[in-house]
């Protein structure tokens, strides 16, 4: 009798079983007359022993497998003599009595360690290798048990999970759509939705008063570390509650998440700030606060001095780092250098550095009498060993967003960003739109379907620019991990709302007419939130990209580098299509 087993599970206790294991050959190792092998599966790896002495002709079979065969044994569990406590299973070996090969390997173009030779593009392009690898996987089993306990807290909650169509129209999200073509009418495109936005707000309609839904998204957006043109939300919509129901309840499921995923019990309600604070004093919407560093706004006391830079500029504002007094000329040209990058923008930097005596000396002391530079010390509460870092501009929002990048950068430098420490916080209160400069009109800065807060509702005639959403993003760590908002349900606000953002009734109608006619027989008051499952995933397994815990992710350039996609497609198709190709150069 023999019992199956994995590669991963058997221990000292196991001695003398007669079992079978199949998996991997992870390396092979010959010893005199002794061969090793190492065999893995999903969850471990296991040394196997064949004896030249014991059985040659089976010792020579094993003699000849190479990295990655894939194999079956039977054999006995021994007590290994030289252990390995590196491995859960490194107090046993196998004694190998039958050894079977299921199908040969060629050799992988790259290693199948932890530690691996291979580069990111060969890794993407052989995923299905990469996959293999313990640091990859267990991003996976991350994943799955995310979500798995992400149903299992909205079900307690009595969550519905209702599954959306994916070719729809176009949804209101901001980004580009991907398109498909329909065969069926001629010219005619299904948009792959950005979000099931519209599509959740017809359930609360339809009665389904608690929706939520793990769900794939797409949008057709420059990528970076937390973007991906395919991406995945836990997306959910509540009807009858405020906007109070909806953060209790997600922050009640990203407390539960802490405890059960990462043994962490948060026991304090979550900070909440509003979104003008958060821009005020960390130039960001998403602010990350494991470290201070607040911005300190300077124009009082550094303007009228003579010099003219800060004299002619719109704001004024620094960030003390503490104790890094000690940078030296070099970095801090670096540090200038880096603000000034196109990315960040600013045309310079000020510094001023806080002595042992308690003297700050600066990069514009002949501006400034130790007077003034005091008082600025002072506005910082900075204390002798800190740095002063200054930028300026005529636009105040435009150096609030350089100086958060220098803010960032030094708390990376000073080692301020622990992967392992966690906050979290609510930004709310974020503007209803947002004014672009290019296109002369507002944007929704939300979706068009937020509701203003009651109380600003007047200033829609007369200042829209100043009313407040409620709506609320969730932040940890300076990564917005979700986002949301009260809807509007009242077809009067929302058709102003179209105007505001210049929709004329024609165009509202074509595009949203299905949602508001929907809200016509009787739309319950809603509101809801979606989280980014792969940002939360890569939070959690402290990942630089969200690409590590998908498992079949896209590169830069939004390519599928494994499947090759896009490519162009065959004339019969598109013929049967009705479309004619021509890429313009
Ligand atoms: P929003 O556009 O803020 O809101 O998206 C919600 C959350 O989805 C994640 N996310 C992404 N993750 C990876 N790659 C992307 N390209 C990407 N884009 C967004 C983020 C974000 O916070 N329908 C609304 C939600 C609502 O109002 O209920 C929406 O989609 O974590």
């Amino acid at each position: 009798m023999y019992r199956t087993r994995t590669c991963g599970d058997l221990r000292l206790a196991d001695e003398g079983l007669v079992i079978k294991l199949a998996g991997w050959v992870q390396k092979t190792r010959k010893m005199g007359g002794m061969t090793f092998v190492d065999i893995r599966d999903r969850y471990g790896i296991t040394q196997l022993v064949f004896n030249q002495e014991v059985d040659a002709a089976l010792c020579e079979k094993a003699n000849h497998l190479g990295r990655e065969y894939v194999i079956q044994i039977t054999g006995t569990v021994r007590e290994r003599s030289s252990k390995n406590p590196n491995l859960p299973t490194g107090e046993i070996e196998i004694i190998v009595s039958e050894l079977n090969i299921l199908n040969a390997a060629v050799t992988p173009p790259f290693t199948i360690e932890d530690e691996t030779d291979g580069g990111d593009d060969l890794r993407m392009k052989y995923r299905y290798l990469d996959l293999r690898r313990n640091a990859v996987r267990k991003n996976l089993e991350l994943r799955h048990k995310m979500a798995f306990e992400v149903r299992n807290y909205l079900d307690k909650q009595g969550f519905l999970e209702v599954e959306t169509p994916v070719l729809v129209n176009s949804t209101p999200e901001g980004a580009r759509d991907f398109v498909v073509p329909s065969r069926m009418n001629p010219g005619q495109f299904y948009a792959l939705p950005q979000s099931p936005q519209t599509l959740k707000q017809l359930l609360m309609v339809s009665g389904f008063d608690r929706y939520f839904q793990i769900v794939k998204c797409f949008r057709d957006e420059d990528l970076r570390a937390d973007r991906q043109p395919e991406f995945t939300q836990i997306d959910c919509e509540m009807s009858f509650v405020e906007q109070e129901d909806v953060l209790n309840i997600f922050e009640g499921m990203a407390k539960h998440l802490f405890k059960v995923i990462r043994g962490i019990d948060i026991k304090e309600p979550f900070l909440r700030m509003s979104w003008y604070d958060a821009m005020k004093l960390y130039g960001s919407d998403k602010p990350d606060l494991r470290f201070g560093m607040q911005f300190v706004e300077l124009m009082g006391i550094m303007q009228g001095h003579g010099f003219s830079v800060f004299d002619n500029a719109a704001y004024i504002g620094g960030i003390c780092a503490e104790g890094a007094a000690s940078y030296t000329r070099k970095q801090l040209d670096a540090l200038t250098e880096f603000v000034k990058r196109p990315q960040v923008g600013a045309k310079g930097m000020v510094y001023a550095r806080v002595e042992a005596d308690g003297n700050v000396k600066s990069s514009v002391d002949k501006f400034y009498t130790q007077e003034v530079l005091q008082q600025m010390k002072e506005a910082f509460g900075a204390k002798p060993g800190d740095l002063i870092l200054i930028l300026s501009g005529d636009n105040a929002m435009k150096v609030r967003k350089q100086l958060c990048e220098l803010r960032l950068e030094m708390g990376s430098q000073l080692g301020l960003r622990d992967k392992n420490k966690f906050a979290c916080l609510w930004v709310v209160d974020f503007p209803l739109f947002e004014w672009s400069e290019e296109d002369n009109r507002f944007y929704a800065m939300h979706h068009p379907f937020t509701s203003p807060k009651p109380e600003d509702i007047p200033l829609l005639d007369t200042d829209p620019g100043a009313v407040r959403a409620n709506a609320y993003d969730m932040v940890i760590n300076g990564v917005e991990v979700g986002g949301g908002s009260i809807r509007i349900h009242d077809s009067k606000l929302q058709n102003k709302m179209f105007q505001l953002l210049g929709f004329t009734d024609e165009q509202a109608e074509a595009r949203f007419g299905f949602l508001m006619n929907a809200f016509k027989y009787g739309a319950p008051p809603h509101g809801g939130l979606a989280y980014g499952l792969d940002r939360w995933v890569s939070l959690f397994a402290g990942l630089d990209s969200i690409r590590d815990c998908i498992a079949f992710p896209k590169n830069n350039s939004g390519r599928d580098v494994m499947l090759d996609a896009p490519t162009p497609i065959d004339d019969s198709q598109l013929e049967e299509l009705n479309i004619v190709v021509n890429v313009k150069e």
